[in-house]
């Protein structure tokens, strides 16, 4: 039988408390509620993902593991506060990884709370766990949206199927002239009808004839129509245009690969009318250390003034001069934050798969037609929206389909003419 003497009893508990406290206990703190996860994913996607990823390094380190690599929870917490406070104040592990990180400063996040940033380590813990995803079919290029009209193979199919149609019915109507001769040359006729009939079919009694006339004047006369109507309604239509911008900004590269996400540069679409092109500081939040020897990113610091040597942007900026894409006239009235934020719309619906565009190209037509299309198409997102409650209920009452845009005025002039 084993005794345990008092004395000893009391040591073996200190050792326990020793191994607890040497054993990475950091990570012990973290909560593990899957609500509490959501919370920090959508933190995290909000704040960080820019320039983190849980599994990849990206502008910064792969957060994977950092509760139990960083001195410290608490660590932790001040340096997302405040980074550039903690690497100044000569902590050993903060310099170190400013300076493996080409001196890039981490943005201070001075108003997270202690419970936001726990809920952020919640969500890293559970995604280290999950360890890095399998990687996922590219998602099937989207052909509706913009594109209209019968795609090229089709048509050309068509276009044969009409040529052997009428090749056959040459075929068939040759035999029937036949067997009408044959059959009237058993009848007693007359010299004049016979001759009728014998005349020979040559090139010249066809061209002469006013039938054959009749036929051309309307082939010409419908090509020409058709024509004409197709320039007149693409006046103004600049579907596809895709001009070549003073810096070869790649959104295939940032919004594809690197995944960032479109409203980090277009923030306006979460405000108001204008999408807004992002200024130079944004694209510096990177730049200032990410590919830095590209000639392409030299023209960005020329545009902001960088000077790499003092880390500050000189007095000399200028804004780079993008060329436009988009433009609808000016009698016009199109809002963004109406379609994105209220009515919960997907960047890509109107734009397409900019995420793998190279170079940015209109990718919708932009007419009103398209406009109207799919205010009568597209049910009102009410979801949430106290705004829509009393609407949605007066129309259900009333009504039978789903609320759609246009019952809500979608297709009013004044609603986008000024
Ligand atoms: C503008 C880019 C940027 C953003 C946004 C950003 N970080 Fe960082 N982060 C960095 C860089 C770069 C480093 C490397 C250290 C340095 O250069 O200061 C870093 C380092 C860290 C570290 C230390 C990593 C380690 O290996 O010990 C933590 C933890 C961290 N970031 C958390 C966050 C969290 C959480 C957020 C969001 C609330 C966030 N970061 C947002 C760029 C960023
Ligand atoms: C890193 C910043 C950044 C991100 C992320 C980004 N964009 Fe852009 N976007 C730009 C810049 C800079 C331009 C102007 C240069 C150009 O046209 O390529 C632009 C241009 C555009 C244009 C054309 C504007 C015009 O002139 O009419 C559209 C549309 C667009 N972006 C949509 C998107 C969508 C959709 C996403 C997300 C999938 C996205 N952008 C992500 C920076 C960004
Ligand atoms: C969140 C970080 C981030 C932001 C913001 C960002 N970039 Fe980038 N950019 C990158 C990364 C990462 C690369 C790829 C570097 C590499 O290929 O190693 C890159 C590459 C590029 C390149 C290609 C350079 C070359 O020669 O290969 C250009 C040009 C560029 N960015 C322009 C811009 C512009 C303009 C903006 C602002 C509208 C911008 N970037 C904003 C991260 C960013
Ligand atoms: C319902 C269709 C629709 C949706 C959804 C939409 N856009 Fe647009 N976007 C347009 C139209 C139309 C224009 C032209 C506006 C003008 O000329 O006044 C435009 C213009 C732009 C421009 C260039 C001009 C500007 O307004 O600054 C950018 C950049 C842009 N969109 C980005 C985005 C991004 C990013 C998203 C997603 C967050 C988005 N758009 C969602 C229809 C849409
Ligand atoms: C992809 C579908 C789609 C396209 C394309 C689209 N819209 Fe809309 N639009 C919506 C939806 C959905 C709403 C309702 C948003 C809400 O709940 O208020 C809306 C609302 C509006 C409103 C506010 C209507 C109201 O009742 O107050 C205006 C104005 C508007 N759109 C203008 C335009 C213009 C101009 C264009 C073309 C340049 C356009 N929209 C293209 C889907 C679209
Ligand atoms: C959902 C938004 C929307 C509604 C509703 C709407 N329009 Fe338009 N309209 C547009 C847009 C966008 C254009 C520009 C299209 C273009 O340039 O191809 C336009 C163009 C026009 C033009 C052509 C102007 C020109 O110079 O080419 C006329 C005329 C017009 N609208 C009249 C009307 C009338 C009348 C109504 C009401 C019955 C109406 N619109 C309702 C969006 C709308």
């Amino acid at each position: 039988m084993i005794k345990v003497s008092p004395p000893r009893f009391s040591k073996v508990i200190i050792a326990l408390l020793f191994v607890f406290y040497l054993t990475p206990v950091l990570s012990q703190d973290i909560p593990t509620d899957a609500a509490v996860i959501a919370q920090g994913e959508s933190l995290f996607n909000a704040n960080c993902k820019t320039c983190h990823r849980v599994h990849q390094k990206l502008v910064g380190p792969a957060l994977e593991n950092v509760y139990n690599r960083a001195p410290s929870i608490d660590w932790i917490k001040s340096f997302i506060r405040n980074s550039s406070a903690v690497i100044a104040s000569g902590d050993e592990y903060a310099v170190k990884l400013y300076n493996d990180y080409g001196k890039t400063q981490m943005t201070a996040f001075t108003g997270l709370k202690d419970d936001q940033i726990m809920a952020i380590l919640a969500y890293i813990q559970d995604e280290t766990k999950k360890g890095p995803p399998v990687a996922a079919a590219p998602p099937a290029a989207d052909g509706g949206g913009g594109q209209q009209g019968v795609p090229t193979p089709y048509l050309n199919a068509i276009l044969i199927g009409m040529v052997i149609i009428l090749i056959l019915l040459v075929v068939i109507l040759g035999f029937l002239v036949s067997a009408l001769k044959r059959f009237l040359d058993q009848k007693s006729l007359s010299e004049e009808d016979r001759e009728v009939v014998h005349s020979p079919i040559t090139l010249g009694t066809i061209t002469r004839s006013p039938g054959f006339a009749f036929v051309v004047v309307f082939i010409v006369g419908s090509l020409g129509f058709k024509a004409v109507i197709n320039g007149l309604y693409s006046v103004g239509i600049q579907q596809g245009y895709a001009p070549k911008q003073p810096i070869a900004f790649s959104h295939k590269l940032h919004a594809g690969a690197y995944e960032i996400d479109c409203k980090y540069c277009h923030v306006g679409t979460l405000k108001g009318k204008s999408a807004t092109i992002p200024s130079v500081n944004i694209c510096m939040n990177c730049h200032s250390a990410v590919k830095t020897e590209s000639p392409q990113i030299q023209k960005l610091w020329a545009a902001a003034d960088w000077q790499p040597e003092t880390k500050t942007y000189g007095p000399n900026q200028k804004p780079i001069e993008w060329v436009r894409i988009h433009n609808l006239p000016d009698l016009a009235y199109f809002n963004h934050a109406q379609h994105v934020v209220v009515g919960g719309i997907e960047c890509q619906t109107c734009h397409g798969p900019v995420e793998t565009m190279d170079v940015v190209k209109q990718y919708s037509l932009l007419t009103m037609g398209w406009c109207i299309d799919c205010h009568r198409k597209t049910d009102v997102n009410s979801k949430g929206n106290a705004y829509y409650d009393k609407l949605v209920e007066l129309h259900n009452a009333a009504g039978k389909k789903p609320m759609k845009v246009e019952d809500n005025g979608g297709l009013e002039c004044a609603k986008c003419h000024y």
